[in-house]
């Protein structure tokens, strides 16, 4: 009988301050940086995100998600053999934020490791998480994206501040006879390190180059309208499926127009596509699970849907999932 992995819980947590568009507005006015509600649900679609107090971290996002997904699932924390945390903004540079999430779960013993693949992150880790369950080495993992990129933030620059939030969602991934995930399609091209970056690095003690994130926009938005939907296809493509049986499409929350530009390319309806960066802003590695959740909780997305999963991020990194839910 084939091995397969199945999601079987979905959890998420957001912060609870939540900043409009205006408020922000007001707060880079005082420091002299001009922006508006208008420009900023217009270009990105965004209309508000939550930003963590100082002292709560990716790994305190993160579990709380982990608690929701676990609850949904019926599972005991102490039942998880796997965790994988995808995360651009761990607690610490080492230990992982998934040993953290671990200790902070109340268990010890199973494998916890992250993973970093920015904003494709959630992709790269559920992928991970399938093929360590269908060769064996696990039956219940917890995948978790959690993120606080405000951290990471130049609020003295105004096309890269106003797109990011924070938050975490996480799902259960089991083993199971029947799938599940489908198929999956993994990229990375490392050229174009420079158009989305957080250059800096720790060294003696310093930190050494900017630690705050860069972007060239446009880039950025160019390259990843084209490698969604090349991702997506091949996922269909090896899953011996087409487009039309997409029940709805979880593209990565950076931007409104790239996710309207991707379901053009797939010929779907923007009312099968998942949007909440509405709300969170761009919340990386988070961003998926997260809209995942919400669209669950909603009732919107029902069990035995198709769902595709695509992320795409610095690095570049890109993939997608196909998945029966
Ligand atoms: N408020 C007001 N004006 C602004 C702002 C702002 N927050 N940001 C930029 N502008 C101005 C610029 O200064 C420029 O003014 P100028 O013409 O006087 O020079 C003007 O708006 C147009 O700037 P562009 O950069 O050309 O604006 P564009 O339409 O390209 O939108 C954006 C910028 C939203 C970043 C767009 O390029 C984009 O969506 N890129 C995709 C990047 C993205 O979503 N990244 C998320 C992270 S990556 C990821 O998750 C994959």
């Amino acid at each position: 009988m084939s091995r397969y992995s199945r999601i079987t819980g979905t959890g998420s947590y957001l912060p609870p301050k939540r900043v409009t568009n205006a408020e922000l507005a007001a707060q880079l006015a005082a420091a002299g940086v001009e922006t508006s509600d208008e420009w900023i649900v217009e270009r990105t679609g965004i209309c508000a995100r939550h930003f963590a107090e100082r002292d709560v971290g990716s790994s305190d996002l993160g579990v709380e998600a982990a608690r929701h997904a676990l609850e949904m699932a019926g599972r005991q924390a102490s039942e998880i053999d796997l965790i994988i945390v995808a995360t651009s903004t761990p607690d610490m540079v080492f230990p992982s934020t998934a040993t953290i999430l671990q200790n902070k779960l109340g268990v010890a013993g199973c494998p916890a490791f992250d993973v970093q693949a920015v904003c494709s992150g959630f992709v790269y880790a559920l992928t991970v998480a399938d093929a360590m369950i269908r060769t064996g080495a696990a039956s219940k993992a917890l995948v978790v994206g959690a993120e606080v990129f405000s951290r990471l933030l130049d609020f003295s620059d105004r096309t890269t501040c106003v797109l990011f939030g924070d938050g975490a969602g996480a799902v259960v991934l089991e083993a199971s006879d029947t799938p599940g995930i489908l198929a999956s399609d993994l990229h990375a091209d490392g050229k174009h390190v420079e158009i989305l970056c957080v250059p800096g690095g720790v060294y003696g003690g310093k930190v050494h180059g900017n630690p705050l994130l860069r972007m060239d926009g446009q880039a950025v938005f160019k390259l990843a309208v084209g490698v969604l939907e090349a991702a997506a296809r091949a996922t269909l493509a090896k899953a011996g499926r087409t487009e039309a049986d997409i029940d709805w499409l979880i593209p990565h929350q950076a931007n409104i127009r790239i996710m309207q530009g991707t379901a053009r390319k797939l010929k779907l309806p923007m009312d099968k596509v998942v949007v909440t960066v509405d709300q969170h802003g761009n919340t990386s590695a988070a961003s998926i699970p997260l809209a995942m959740d919400a669209a669950v909780r909603e009732g919107k997305i029902r069990k035995g849907d198709t769902l595709m999963l695509e992320g795409v991020g610095g690095g570049f990194t890109w993939g997608a999932v196909l998945l029966d839910f």
